[in-house]
């Protein structure tokens, strides 16, 4: 199909053939060129925040495999920054951040000046993009973000998060709160910038028992949906709510969001159903692609036939697995595009 901007179109809610693809973490650390330019900008923070290497990185596996989502290179801890808290990220150790104790621990507004470099780099992808690529934006969940910013990381399993969300959810919905007005203005900036879709990471919605995710992960993302839809009415909101199960169904009626990210634990008869709704995103399972194979095949081909009749984006299910050979990645575009 003549389509300008395959994966806009999808996710506005057109059926294409063959069907959009882009991954999740598609730059990173198993390109060769991602490694290299980490290595010139000596740490992975510098690389987000300097707009010359962000865009460089977020162009690299565009140019490569030609996908057609080009997502923007940074983190959804940038968000937390701005607001305040210390980040570090330690090389093979993930985020550290200095503990949150109470609200009083993040600023009212985000710093302009830290997030300046993001915006501006979206500037420069946007202008040396093919015609034919969308630029996404991207933010964490506030609830995610929470979580990250109350543990100091992802190593406690977020212990104390989900004691928050058990023990004191007030406090927990004042942090949340804050933290999903600045992702509103921090996404409505980007698509100022120049993105024209945008995801929602909220990659620890898993972990939340339904009233809380309700509370926690539904609530705000649907005053983020309705503040982002009421200043760029045409930009579409991609909702990646991981590990929700059941819940995904709920998530995409009652937030609003635009089109649904699954994770590879969806079973691809739920996958349909929710395809009622609007377009899904997803959902192979990151390990398949590391493995490569005819399990690769069988599960490209699985997903491809369940799947591409209503607006589909191909993606994995999680990030890319920094240990996968470049050779699976096209292999997977050959099977995508080819109908191999
Ligand atoms: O997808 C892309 O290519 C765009 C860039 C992007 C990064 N992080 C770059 C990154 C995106 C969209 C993210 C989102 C992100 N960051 C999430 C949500 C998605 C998910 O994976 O669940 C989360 C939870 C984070 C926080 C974060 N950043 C963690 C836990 C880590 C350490 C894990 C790891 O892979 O090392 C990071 C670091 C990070 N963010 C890297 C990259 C390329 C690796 C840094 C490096 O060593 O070069």
């Amino acid at each position: 199909m003549n389509e300008p901007k395959p994966l806009l179109g999808t996710l506005c809610g057109k059926v294409i053939e063959p069907p959009p693809l882009w991954l999740m973490r598609q730059a990173g650390r198993y390109l060769p060129e991602y490694r290299a330019l980490r290595q010139k900008a000596g740490s992975f923070l510098e690389l987000c925040l300097t707009p010359e290497f962000a865009t460089e990185a977020t162009l690299q596996p565009v140019r490569r495999f030609g996908f057609d989502g080009a997502i923007l290179f940074s983190d959804i801890l940038v968000i937390a920054m701005a607001l305040g808290r210390t980040v570090e990220f330690r090389d093979g150790d993930g985020p550290n951040l200095l503990p949150l104790s109470d609200k009083t621990g993040l600023t009212a507004q985000a710093d302009a000046e830290t997030l300046a470099p993001v915006y501006e780099a979206l500037r420069r992808v946007k202008a040396a993009l093919p015609a034919r690529t969308t630029l996404l934006g991207f933010a964490g969940g506030p609830w995610t973000v929470a979580a990250y910013i109350i543990d100091g990381g992802g190593r406690t399993q977020f212990a104390k998060a989900r004691q928050w969300a058990a023990e004191k959810p007030d406090v927990l919905d004042g942090v949340v709160a804050r933290l999903a007005a600045a992702t509103a203005d921090h996404l409505a900036a980007q698509l100022d910038a120049g993105a024209e879709a945008v995801q929602l990471f909220d990659s620890w919605a898993g972990l939340l028992a339904p009233d809380q995710f309700r509370r926690f992960v539904i609530a705000p993302t649907r005053r983020i949906v309705a503040a982002l839809h009421a200043r760029h009415p045409r930009a579409p909101i991609i909702g990646f709510p991981r590990n929700a199960g059941a819940l995904y169904g709920d998530y995409f009626v009652e937030t609003g969001v635009d089109a649904l990210c699954l994770d590879p634990s969806v079973p691809l008869d739920q996958a349909r159903a929710l395809q009622a709704h609007g377009p899904v995103q997803g959902n192979l399972d990151p390990a398949l692609l590391l493995a490569g194979g005819a399990a690769l095949d069988r599960a490209v081909g699985d997903i491809l036939a369940a799947l591409h009749r209503r607006p589909f984006v191909f993606n994995l299910g999680h990030g890319i697995l920094p240990e996968t050979p470049l050779e699976h990645v096209e292999r997977l575009v050959q099977l995508v595009r080819g109908g191999l």
